[in-house]
């Protein structure tokens, strides 16, 4: 059985200030959903904060990025041991903003897929298609080469979570119908499987992520092969995130 997960992604928002005050509003409405595994990935700079804030709650920590290095000469960039020094548990590697802001390419994503695993991170992996790739109908083939390329080398699955976001959905207000997400969903755990067999398959979380609030997370949630959110804008609202973890409730 696989445990929902819903992520928050804070990308580039939020002063340590407006960190306390969102995670002092969150806790006492998610306190005691047992049920779905909240986390919040959250700027570098924030880590020590959060760490801090969210004690004696059950949110997860998560970070949005890190190098695959552990250390050197690399100006601007964090590395798994400095997660690892702030107890993170999660990190987000290839969000298509990196991919597209940032150059990332499948390379780099699997660089630090296969780094954050060696360091005991666990890397919520991000794939999705363009509008462009979409309407050139190549979704499917393009998201199985993420998935491929991405996971190359990947022995064991078990620490690792997939979010399906589609680029066009990502803070548009547009969904992906939940019979969409869940059949792209569906393709990525086939992938999954022919890479490293059907218990893997079975086993692997699939996030879907795209303008994902409280007005749709259930009829996303109830999909089979969705395990849970990424979440963007919803997760900078205590009541907004914390209707999505309290979903399965
Ligand atoms: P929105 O929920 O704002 O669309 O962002 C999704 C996302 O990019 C999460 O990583």
């Amino acid at each position: 059985m696989r445990k929902p997960i819903i992520a928050g992604n804070w990308k580039m928002n939020n002063t340590p200030a407006q960190a306390k005050e969102l995670l002092e509003g969150l806790k006492p409405l998610i306190a005691g959903n047992e049920a779905t595994e909240a986390a919040v990935c959250v700027p570098a700079i924030l880590i020590g904060t959060v760490k801090e804030a969210m004690e004696g709650s059950q949110i997860h920590l998560g970070a949005e990025n890190m190098h695959w290095e552990e250390k050197g000469a690399f100006t601007g960039e964090i590395s798994p041991v400095m997660l690892n020094a702030f107890d993170v548990e999660y990190v987000i590697i290839g969000h298509s903003e990196r991919r597209q802001y940032f150059a990332e390419t499948d390379e780099t994503v699997n660089k630090k897929v296969l780094s954050a695993l060696a360091h005991g991170l666990k890397p919520i992996m991000c794939v999705g298609e363009t509008l462009e790739q979409r309407e050139a109908g190549v979704t499917d083939e393009l998201v199985c080469g993420q998935v491929e390329k991405g996971l190359a080398g990947v022995e064991c699955i078990d620490n690792v979570v997939i979010a399906y976001e589609p680029v066009w959905a990502i803070g548009t207000g547009k969904t992906a119908t939940a019979d969409e997400a869940n059949r792209v969903c569906g393709i990525i755990r086939d992938k999954v499987g022919q890479m490293l067999g059907e218990e893997a398959a079975a086993k692997i979380r699939i996030q879907y992520g795209g303008s994902m609030n409280p007005k749709n997370v259930a009829e996303l949630m109830a999909q089979p092969n969705i395990d849970g959110g990424l979440i963007g804008g919803a997760a900078l609202k205590a009541e907004d995130f914390a209707a999505l973890v309290n979903n399965q409730r």
